[in-house]
């Protein structure tokens, strides 16, 4: 039997599931992975420099503008059939009274416009704005600043923070978790949750590097689920998983989840 044939059979005996995504699922969209040697946002920028509170108190402006850009790259991209297989089969599961839980490393809203419901972020969201002091929530819509959807940053061009609404002091950040930061509990509590009682957890497109979310997996293993893995390459978790499709995300969810064998 082929892997994807064993996947597949996997995913036929299923009935309570935890998809764990990460940037691989929205590269085939256009949106740069972190790591990947040559595109990765990690290659291009540096960490320290624009994915910690220290660097957004001390270059404000920069640190704004390239998120605005990210979130404006993102509006400009569409959800790939990655995407749109997860959120088919999601609802397919749930109409036969099964559980399907996405959570995401992915601050994109893509699953969302691919059809998915009750994505739990775990490190938070491009669309989402509080106040670095108050951290009052804010709606602010990024695309009022002119800042393009380019590929490229262009560092040219940087904007002021927008003042908060609800006090004196404080401008907006991006809803998003720097390093450093603690994940938002209600995702991650709900997340634990849904792998203590998974049977089956799908990892998509991440190199499990980053901690708390790469051991996430672990919990559903330990809890007795079976793990299948999606990645063109091996990561750090692979050993640990019962099947690794060792494919890109718009080519294997397709095929893996055509007529949702569940
Ligand atoms: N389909 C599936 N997987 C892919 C694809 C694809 N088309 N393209 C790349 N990948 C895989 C890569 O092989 C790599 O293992 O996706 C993974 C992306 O890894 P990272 O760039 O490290 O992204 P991720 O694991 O989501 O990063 C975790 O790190 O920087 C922080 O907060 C950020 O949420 C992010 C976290």
């Amino acid at each position: 039997m082929n892997e994807m044939d064993a996947a597949r059979h996997i995913v036929a005996e299923s009935r309570s599931i935890v998809v764990l995504t990460g940037a691989g699922l929205s590269a085939d969209s256009g949106v740069p992975t972190f790591r990947n040697a040559q595109t990765g946002l990690w290659q291009r920028f540096e960490p320290e420099h624009l994915a910690t509170e220290a660097a957004f108190r001390d270059h404000p402006s920069m640190v704004w503008t390239w998120y605005l850009w990210r979130a404006m790259l993102v509006r400009s991209v569409a959800p790939n059939a990655g995407h749109r297989a997860l959120g088919a089969w999601q609802q397919h599961v749930r109409s036969k009274g099964g559980l399907l839980t996405m959570a995401t490393q992915n601050v994109d809203d893509l699953h969302e416009r691919g059809g998915a419901a009750d994505v739990l972020h775990l490190h938070g969201s491009l669309f989402a704005y509080r106040c670095l002091d108050c951290r009052q929530q804010a709606s602010f819509d990024p695309a009022t600043t002119g800042v393009k959807a380019d590929q490229h940053f262009d560092e040219s061009t940087v904007l002021v923070p927008v003042a908060c609404a609800h006090c004196d002091s404080g401008v907006l950040r991006p809803g998003v978790v720097w390093f450093g930061e603690m994940l938002p509990q209600d995702a991650f509590n709900q997340t634990i949750e849904a792998l203590e009682q998974a049977d089956l957890v799908v990892v998509i497109g991440s190199s499990g590097l980053v901690q708390p979310a790469a051991s996430l997996p672990l919990i559903g293993r330990d809890a007795g689920a079976k793990v299948l893995e999606i990645n063109p390459v091996a990561t750090e978790l692979s050993r640990n998983t019962d099947v690794h499709l060792a494919s890109t995300a718009a080519v294997a969810l397709p095929e893996l989840l055509a007529d949702s064998p569940a």
